[in-house]
């Protein structure tokens, strides 16, 4: 953050003692200017006056920006495994994981919604579902959770619709992952290679081995051990935040249809059993 220090009188005395921050400023603090706290108040719009209603809006749109922080820290790791980077790579995932972390926390901020407390905003909602949440499905692709369906609801939005369109078709994570797998020199197949990316990856059994053989040498000088671990814990965090959500959604609102348009609790349940990164799970049983 960069400031433009206008000199306060607690600078220029002969002896200031422990030096006092910033206090004068010509226009509006340069953190206001950074932060554009103004502009982010003015997106909590509330469409009731119920007291449950901020929290349940605030931390979705604070999940959202962290969905947005996982999206660029994987584009990141892609970069970089392209460009034949694996610290680089190595070290946005895991800052990813750490992401991840904060952003299932924030699950924390509405265990306390019983279904009375969300009864008394939900109705106002209308259709308005996560389900409808474009950055959430960049995650999911990005994780190579791929499904054409889900792009759809986006084509009112031409430029986020085609932005969808494209990262359904782009390589996910996993894909590059495995591309720089056979750079190395391990011997993934060339159809696991070249296969459709607008639709999920499955365990292959020569993937899965050549995982096993990397987690035979579990070191850190390991280094494609360390890419897998980090992958596994991006794999186990987002699994978490499913889970969490379910219970969440059983907690608030039993197993009641979604105002999405799902059957609610068990539409989701199947959702959420979706497998990422299926190889390196696949890999524990081979080992
Ligand atoms: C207790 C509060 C919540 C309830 C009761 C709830 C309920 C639901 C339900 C019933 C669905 C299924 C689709 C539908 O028919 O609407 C859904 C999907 C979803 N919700 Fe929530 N939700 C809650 C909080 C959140 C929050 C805070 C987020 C953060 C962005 C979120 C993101 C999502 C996403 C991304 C989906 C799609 C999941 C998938 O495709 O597997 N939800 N939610």
């Amino acid at each position: 953050m960069s400031t433009r220090r206008l000199r306060g009188a607690a600078a220029a005395s002969p002896d200031p003692g422990p030096k006092e921050p910033i206090v004068e400023f010509a226009e509006v603090t340069p953190y206001e200017q950074y932060v554009g706290v103004r502009q982010l108040q003015a997106l909590v719009r509330t469409v009731t006056d119920h007291p449950a209603e901020p929290s349940f809006l605030v931390v979705t749109q604070v999940m959202e920006l962290w969905f947005t922080l996982l999206r660029r820290e994987w584009e990141l790791a892609q970069r970089r495994l392209r460009a034949d980077d694996l610290d680089g790579a190595v070290a946005a995932i895991q800052r990813s994981v750490h992401h991840l972390r904060s952003l299932n926390a924030s699950w924390g901020s509405l265990l306390w919604l019983t279904p009375a407390e969300f009864n008394g905003f939900r109705d106002e909602l209308g259709e308005a579902s996560g389900f409808q949440s474009y950055e959430y499905r960049h995650v999911e692709f990005l994780l190579g959770l791929k499904a054409e369906s889900v792009v759809r609801p986006h084509r009112a939005l031409p430029a986020v619709h085609a932005d969808l369109e494209r990262a359904l078709a782009d390589p996910s994570l996993e894909d590059d992952v495995l591309a720089f797998l056979a750079r190395r020199g391990l011997p993934v197949p060339t159809e696991v290679l070249d296969r459709d990316r607008t639709v999920p990856h499955e365990a292959d059994p020569v993937v899965t081995g050549l995982w096993a053989e990397v987690y035979r040498d579990p070191r850190p000088a390991n280094d494609l051990f360390v890419l897998g671990e980090a992958l596994t814990d991006v794999a186990e965090e987002f699994t978490t935040w499913r889970q969490r959500h379910v219970t969440a959604v059983r907690r608030a609102m039993g197993a009641k249809p979604g105002t999405g348009g799902s059957a609610g609790l068990a539409w989701l349940e199947r959702s959420a059993a979706r497998v990422v990164f299926p190889d390196l799970w696949e890999a524990r049983t081979v080992l």
